[in-house]
Order: C-alpha cells, then sequence, then structure tokens
C-alpha cells in the first residue's frame, strides 16, 4: 500500500497540493495557533520531528515557533515546496519513508507531530502501532507527541456524502470519492483540468486506514504516554500525549 500511496502523490496529489490547500496562510495560521495553544515548546538544543511533513504546514510554524525540526516525507515535489517556503528556517527536509525517521536523529525528540491525516496513509494497522511504539521511544522525557488524522470509522459518509467537493476554481475541480470497505477506505481523487479543447478528467486513488481513535489512544497509553488531549471535530481526531518526565 505505501507503494501506492507515494504514487499517487508523485503522479495525481503532489503537484496540485497546495492548490488544493487554498488559502495556505489561512492553513498556516490555524497551525500556528494549534501548536501555541498545545504548550509544544521547544527545549533547548532538541528537535522536533515531522512526519509526513508534506509543503510545510506544520513545520513551518513550528520552526517559527523556534523549534529544530527535522522533516519526512516521500513527496520530492512537496519537500521542494517546503524548502522554498523555509527559506532559512531551521528545517532539515529529507525524503524518506516517515517510518525511517530515528535514522535520521541525533538525540530523542521534544516533540513529534504526524498530522494532517497522514497515519491513515500507513499499510497497516500493524505499521501504525510500530510506528507509534516508535515514537514513544525516540521522544524524550517529557516529549509530546501530537496526531491528528481523519475518523473514517465514527464518521463515515453516507451515499451522495460520498463524493467530496475539495476545491473548484475556473480552471481546475478536484472531487473526492470514498468508497469504505473493512478497515479501509479506497479514496478517489477525480481531477478536471481545463484544457484548449474542454475539460480533460484525471484519476487516482489509494487506500487509507479506517483508524478507531479509541484504539490509537489505547495504544498510546500502553505505551505509557499519558493523553493530554482526544477530541474529534468535524471528522478530525486530535490526540495530544506526553512521555512521562522520568
Ligand atoms: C495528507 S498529506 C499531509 C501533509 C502535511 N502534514 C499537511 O498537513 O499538509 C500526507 C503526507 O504524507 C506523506 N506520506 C504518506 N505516507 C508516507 C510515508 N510512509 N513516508 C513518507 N511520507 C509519507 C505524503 O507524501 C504526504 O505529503
Amino acid at each position: 500500500m505505501s507503494g501506492e500511496v507515494q504514487r499517487h502523490y508523485d503522479t495525481h496529489l503532489a503537484p496540485i497540493y497546495v492548490w488544493m490547500v487554498g488559502d495556505v496562510a489561512a492553513a498556516l495560521q490555524r497551525s500556528l495557533d494549534f501548536f501555541a495553544a498545545a504548550g509544544l515548546k521547544p527545549g533547548a538544543g532538541g528537535v522536533t520531528v515531522d512526519l509526513g511533513c508534506g509543503f510545510g504546514l506544520q513545520a513551518i510554524p513550528l520552526a517559527e515557533l523556534g523549534h529544530e525540526v527535522v522533516a519526512l516525507d516521500f513527496s520530492a515535489e512537496l519537500l521542494a515546496e517546503l524548502r522554498t517556503r523555509a527559506g532559512a528556517l531551521p528545517i532539515r527536509a529529507i525524503q524518506d519513508d516517515l517510518r525511517n525517521f530515528p535514522r535520521h536523529l541525533t538525540v530523542p525528540a521534544d516533540v513529534i507531530v504526524c498530522m494532517g491525516d497522514t497515519l491513515t496513509h500507513l499499510p497497516s494497522l500493524a505499521a501504525v502501532n510500530e510506528l507509534l511504539r516508535l515514537t514513544a521511544a525516540n521522544l524524550a522525557p517529557g516529549g509530546l507527541l501530537a496526531l491528528t488524522f481523519r475518523d473514517h470509522v465514527g464518521s463515515e459518509l453516507k451515499g451522495v456524502q460520498r463524493f467530496i467537493p475539495v476545491r473548484t476554481d475556473s480552471d481546475r475541480i478536484l472531487t473526492c470519492f470514498l468508497e469504505y470497505g473493512d478497515g479501509v477506505v479506497d479514496v478517489h481523487d477525480l481531477v478536471h483540468t481545463r484544457v484548449p479543447e474542454g475539460w480533460r478528467q484525471s484519476v487516482s486513488s489509494y487506500r487509507k486506514l479506517r483508524l478507531e481513535r479509541e484504539g490509537v489512544a489505547a495504544e498510546l497509553s500502553l505505551l505509557g504516554l499519558q493523553i493530554l488531549r482526544h477530541d474529534v471535530e468535524q471528522g478530525l481526531v486530535t490526540l495530544l500525549a506526553r512521555k512521562s518526565a522520568a
């Protein structure tokens, strides 16, 4: 499934990702507000890890707040966009599978974030649990983990609701269609692009996990992390957890 996800981003989503977000400044501000409210403070000499960083919707605000960010993604195109936008901010943008993040650390992390529904892109529940185990093992004492992902279980869409108009302007239309399966959801992204002859349609699909938010929270507790925040708002789950200071 990982190869399928990377292909989907490389050939279909990465080239239109910034356009898809729309008001990028507003999205960056929302992240900044989230991190400030969550008290994700940088430690002296420590690092913050951004897993599945995309073009930097989390990495850039974190760096602006003073974090030294190690940002991983497998999309070369999104990482190039991140480097351009980051300028002189302290962000190390690395092209690698996010599950390899410990290889890129020389000290335990003060903060690890995996946000914007990236967690559901992993190939299996076992892979998610292994990533959670790695995050707990690589956090410094007192370190914080922030996860946000779509609740594709409690917030399952029905019938025509599954056709989601993501963004439209005069030259492009992005519609997402969801097909639910057992523990997974197939995501079909339809892009219509205006061309001289009319409209060109391109379609690409990938599979996401339907993660049980209670299950993810329980796994974090089993790993010894203390849950500080656990809520779901408009179908987006937020989990904030802390490793004990001892
Ligand atoms: C939905 S996007 C979220 C990006 C960013 N966090 C945001 O909120 O805009 C998911 C990102 O994770 C990346 N990704 C998914 N699975 C990955 C993996 N196994 N290793 C590295 N990157 C991955 C994709 O390339 C994409 O940039």
